[in-house]
């Protein structure tokens, strides 16, 4: 099977090459799974650069979104048969990634995929959805009628976020640049405040404070929640962040901090699926670029421009059999 190889970690350009691995076996519990699509994360972009190097020996397979189809099932994998169309959250530093024309996982970390999606949407809302599952409603346990900061509303994981907390109940302020104002507005946020151009907390402080903030930016963002956060608010982190930071002022509101490494698992999914079913939840695909093109899918998530265009909105899917 043809993979793309993580052979050098450094510039997109030069870090990808594409080899021919044997097809992996199934072993007990597990399915083989033709990926169709997978899509590319922060995730791969920091592992790309060697940030994780320890945890990631090369030549590696990195990836973690899939929809595909199944091909083959191991011993005692009865929850699915041959031509089932699935979608998962591959385990994260555990195993071949994703970016291969097949992958085995464990049949309890895959759900069926979601009729009303293609393959490139399901790939690109596995990880993203996983993450916003936990952290608006595992971590943060959002009730209907609380207000809800997430900041970065136009990207891939608040996208997502935008669209669940509302779908919760949830009144959505969401940070995003000005351009990307309609953009968050139409996916239901309710107000959009321009990161860019001034300081995001007067404003939310205008609006009464926010029960809940989901942070997916990082540097003083735990710092400055308690300024905007209401009385025993949730903060959900979901980006680490090198410096450390002073939270005294969150005795002051009795905040909550939570810290969410996403994890796979098929209800979360199956919960998502739901949503996308009767139409609360849509991915939002940027772009779509062959496997072939791994490096460019990267380039284009960092924020370079390729061929003219900008940096696309929401997820960059990668199609793997194109
Ligand atoms: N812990 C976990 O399990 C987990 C899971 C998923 C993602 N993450 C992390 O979460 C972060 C976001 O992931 P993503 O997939 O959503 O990335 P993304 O698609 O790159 O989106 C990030 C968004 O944040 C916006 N942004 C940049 N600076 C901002 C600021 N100061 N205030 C508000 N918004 C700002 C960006 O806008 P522009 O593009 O216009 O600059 C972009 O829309 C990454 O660091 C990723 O590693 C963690």
């Amino acid at each position: 099977m043809r993979v793309m190889e993580l052979v050098r970690f450094g510039d997109a350009d030069t870090a990808f090459a594409t080899r021919e691995l044997p097809r992996p076996t199934p072993g007990p519990g597990q399915v083989l799974v033709r990926v169709e699509a997978t899509s590319v994360n922060p995730l791969d972009l920091q592992t790309r650069r060697g940030d994780y190097r320890d945890q990631v020996a090369l030549p590696a397979v990195i990836g973690n979104d899939v929809s595909g189809v199944v091909v083959e099932t191991g011993p005692g994998a009865g929850d699915f048969q041959t031509g089932d169309e699935v979608w998962y959250l591959a385990p994260i530093f555990a195993g071949q990634g994703t970016y291969a024309e097949f992958h085995v996982v464990d049949q309890a970390l895959v759900a069926r995929k979601p009729a009303a999606l293609s393959h490139v949407e399901a790939a690109g809302l596995a990880l993203v959805g996983v993450t916003v599952w936990e952290a608006l409603v595992e971590r943060a346990g959002t009730r209907v009628g609380e207000r809800v900061l997430v900041h970065g509303g136009a990207g891939g994981v608040g996208s997502v976020a935008v669209q669940l907390a509302g779908a919760l109940g949830a009144e959505v302020v969401t940070t995003a640049r000005a351009k990307d104002h309609e953009f968050v507005t139409g996916l239901g946020a309710d107000v959009a405040i321009d990161f860019s151009t001034g300081d995001y907390v007067p404003q939310v402080r205008e609006l009464g404070g926010v029960d809940v903030v989901l942070d997916t930016v990082g540097r003083d963002t735990l710092a400055r929640s308690p300024e905007v956060l209401a009385d025993r608010g949730r903060v959900v982190s979901i980006v680490d962040i090198p410096e450390p930071q002073n939270l005294l002022a969150a005795w002051g509101v009795n905040a909550t901090y939570h810290f969410l490494f996403a994890s796979p698992g098929r209800a979360k999914l199956e919960a998502l699926g739901r949503l996308v079913d009767r139409g609360k939840l849509r991915p939002v695909v940027g772009a779509v670029v062959p496997l072939a093109d791994i490096a460019q899918a990267h380039t284009l998530l960092e924020g370079g421009s390729v061929e003219g265009r900008s940096r696309p909105r929401g997820k960059i899917v990668v199609a793997v059999h194109q």
